[in-house]
């Protein structure tokens, strides 16, 4: 069992960079937002802020890594790539999902990046539905003291366990069960998608069982029924798999959805489909507090760090010059911003 998600790892990872795993006939709306130019920004671009808040902890940036990887052999270099950079540049690091972690030790490392991070909040990862497969809160407490993370995010991703092989499908009473674990652990737990966007109302009864950030992970950006349609032999499945291609919220609606409905105590991070420092600048306008890039940033992680601080940088640099462009000096601004239209 370790083996193949061992295995699966390394596919996740080379089908993403190889292939065309985007959503089809889905977006993620941010093209739908548009700045109004302010010709007289009445702002000094070098004294433009970019610190934002993850839960209670002021960062450096407001962006963050999407949980991507650890647990197959090519994701240690990831992962240390990411680390590095991000504890340079002030961005938040979420891992990948650590559940190879509990069922053995080879490639643990992959998932030990603190070292390389000592300041910045690193999120651990398992997906919500493990909670229905023999994994508690031990097994939780177990994957965050390893990892030393600060935060932990379980992400839903019923649509991929259903076109995945031997795929975990039993979504029942898992708000419950979130809801134990956000009481019994002494750090934050929040929740995220991983393409297909969270809903509103769904965020609202997340947040009041305890959870303490939402990660829209909206569609338009990688598509996991797209990933597993590469993967899968069993031909119902592929074609099941293309039909579901444009499924999903988009970002910049699951962004709007979530905030309206859980107000302003919670962080929302926005992400899904994110590219630029615009399309930032546009999700955090829109609410979110942080933004986060996954297959974006992939490439360059298999690289070098100086390949992916050149991504960070070139995305900060956006990020500034679209806050500069309508005349805002910190993120707080920029959410508060009445210089958007919404098409
Ligand atoms: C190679 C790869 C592996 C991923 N593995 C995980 C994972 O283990 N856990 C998780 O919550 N999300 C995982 N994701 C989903 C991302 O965190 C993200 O939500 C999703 O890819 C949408 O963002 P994007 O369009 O920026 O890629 C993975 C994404 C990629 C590209």
């Amino acid at each position: 069992m370790t083996e193949a998600i061992h295995k699966r790892k390394s596919e996740h990872i080379s089908i993403t960079l190889n292939e065309d795993v985007t959503g089809t006939n889905i977006s993620t709306g941010l093209e739908r937002v548009a700045f109004i130019h302010n010709a007289l920004p009445e702002v000094d671009f070098e004294s433009i802020q970019l610190n934002s808040t993850f839960v209670d902890t002021v960062c450096r940036t407001p962006f963050l890594i999407s949980s991507m990887t650890g647990g197959a052999a090519f994701a240690e270099t990831i992962n240390r790539n990411l680390a590095i950079a991000a504890e340079q540049q002030g961005w938040v690091l979420a891992l990948g999902s650590m559940r190879a972690l509990i069922e053995s030790e080879q490639h643990r490392e992959s998932f030990q990046v603190r070292k390389y991070a000592p300041n910045i909040p690193i999120i651990a990862n398992l997906g919500a539905v493990q909670l229905n497969y023999g994994f508690g809160i031990d097994e939780c407490r177990r994957i965050i003291e390893m990892s030393e993370a600060d935060a932990l995010v379980l992400h839903l991703n019923s649509i991929q366990e259903v076109i995945q092989p031997n795929g975990n499908t039993n979504f029942k009473s898992l708000l419950q069960k979130i809801e134990i674990l956000c009481k019994s652990l002494s750090i934050p737990v929040g929740v995220k998608e991983v393409g297909w966007g969270i809903d509103g109302e769904t965020a609202k009864k997340l947040c009041e069982v305890g959870v303490q950030f939402i990660d829209v992970a909206g569609a338009g950006g990688t598509s996991w029924s797209q990933v597993e349609k590469f993967r899968t032999v069993d031909p119902i499945k592929r074609k099941a798999a293309e039909t579901f291609s444009g499924w999903g919220i988009p970002t910049a609606d699951s962004i709007l959805g979530v905030r309206k409905h859980i107000g302003e105590a919670r962080t929302v991070i926005g992400s899904g489909g994110m590219y630029t420092g615009l399309d930032a600048a546009k999700a955090i306008a829109l609410g979110a507090d942080l933004v986060g890039f996954g297959k974006s940033i992939l490439q360059e992680a298999t690289q070098t760090v100086e390949d992916v601080l050149k991504v960070m940088q070139t995305i900060e640099l956006e990020l500034k010059m679209a806050m500069f462009g309508i005349g805002v000096s910190s993120v707080d601004g920029l959410q508060q911003t009445d210089r958007i239209r919404y098409k």
